[in-house]
């Protein structure tokens, strides 16, 4: 289950995330931004660019393996026309994880630069890691720091129970301070984190969740798409997405009693299949 899921979002609760990322900022030289590369809009906190204020800032496009790998390489484009810094990674694989502290290293090229100068070569490069729940955090501090026990220090200034990783001898990761939120008072937002499974199903409708996401298939279906549900012979720009789905329901088999389909069960098995990519790599915002 996702911890989205279990968070009651409530403003004292926004608020001493908010103090304890202000108060984290100090201690890091940049800050690293995990994001699901399927849904890159929707899966930030909103209030983030405001919260990091000037810190150097790296996004990770994490769930690249599920992601379009066309539209993450757009998106990385994209944020490289705004000056940011974007990697695409696959925690589960690993595929990626290299790219991130040369990265760090250039985007921090002048702060590293200054500190030779000052004669404090090889000092400890700090990174908070931050994200919305469910986008792979914790996934992304193991992978790195596979060999790093989490060191629970003290800092001045600093909430107890900052949680510092180290990797080598002068790199080290702070986790999240506190729980980000998403931008959860936008259904459109809603609607994709349901879509990924980082809020649970039943805070919308099964079936109408289903039909959304048909309706984006049927805009940009993927070979993977048609040929798991073969849909070859279908005009995917003239059906409606409540006919899909009860041709996808038929094809599989899932009918009811009378000969009628049973969309509730095909409406959950294509969530499953969205989510566990089996409909293809497939990215919901475009760029
Ligand atoms: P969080 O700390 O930000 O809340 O996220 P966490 O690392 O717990 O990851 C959430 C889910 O996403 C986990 O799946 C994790 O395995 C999966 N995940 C993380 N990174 C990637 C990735 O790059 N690719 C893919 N395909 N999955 C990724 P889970 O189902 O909650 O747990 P489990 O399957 O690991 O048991």
């Amino acid at each position: 289950m996702s911890e989205m899921q279990n968070i009651q979002w409530f403003p004292g609760h926004m608020t001493k995330t908010k103090r304890k990322i202000e108060a984290s900022l100090k201690l890091v030289d940049a800050v690293a931004e995990i994001i699901d590369a399927r849904i890159p809009v929707s899966s930030r906190n909103p209030d983030l660019d405001q919260l990091v204020q000037n810190k150097p800032r790296i996004i990770l496009m994490n769930k690249w393996d599920m992601a379009d790998k066309k539209q993450t390489a757009r998106w990385v484009e994209y944020y490289k026309s705004k000056n940011i810094k974007a990697i695409p990674i696959d925690c589960k694989s690993g595929r990626g994880l290299n790219n991130f502290i040369p990265q760090v290293r250039e985007l921090l090229a002048d702060k590293i630069e200054a500190w030779n100068d000052k004669g404090m070569t090889g000092r400890s490069i700090r990174v908070m890691i931050v994200g919305i729940p469910n986008v792979g955090k914790s996934s992304f501090i193991n992978k790195m720091a596979k060999n790093s026990r989490a060191k629970v220090e003290d800092r001045p200034g600093v909430t107890r129970g900052n949680q510092w990783f180290t990797i080598g001898n002068s790199f080290e990761l702070l986790d999240t301070p506190g729980v980000l939120w998403p931008k959860f008072d936008d259904p459109a937002v809603g609607e994709k984190l349901a879509f990924t499974g980082a809020v649970k199903d039943q805070i919308m409708d099964t079936e109408m969740l289903a039909i959304r996401l048909l309706e984006v298939m049927c805009k940009y279906p993927t070979e993977a798409f048609i040929e798991r549900f073969k849909l070859q012979n279908i005009d995917l720009t003239g059906i409606s997405p409540y006919e899909l789905l009860d041709v996808i329901g038929k094809k599989r088999g899932m009918l009811i009693s009378g000969g009628e389909i049973d969309t509730e069960r095909a409406s959950i098995m294509l969530l499953d299949e969205y989510r566990s990519a089996k409909m293809g790599a497939i990215t919901l915002e475009c760029v």
